[in-house]
């Protein structure tokens, strides 16, 4: 996944803005990422993939899956 590709696909919130939250206000649990731009607030798939992003010392180092598999497996989860 890409910088500027969606994270939280519900609300449109890019790897980049989660990095830069991250990183700016230091949350110190996954829901405070709900501040940014509502993110992990609509279906909840992106939930484990920010707490992923939270728990490295750099979330640009964590390892999330490349856009179009991600977005296809949401469907899946949203069908569900
Ligand atoms: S993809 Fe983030 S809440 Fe649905």
């Amino acid at each position: 996944m890409n910088d500027d590709d969606h994270v939280c696909l519900c609300f449109h919130v890019t790897r980049h803005k989660v990095m830069q939250f991250i990183r700016a206000e230091r949350p110190k649990k996954a829901s405070q990422l709900s501040e940014c731009y509502g993110a992990g607030t609509g279906c909840g798939w992106c939930r484990p993939f920010l707490e992923k992003m939270m728990q490295e010392s750099d979330p640009a180092e964590a390892e999330l899956p490349e856009a179009s598999v991600y977005a296809k497996e949401r469907a899946t989860y949203r069908q569900k």
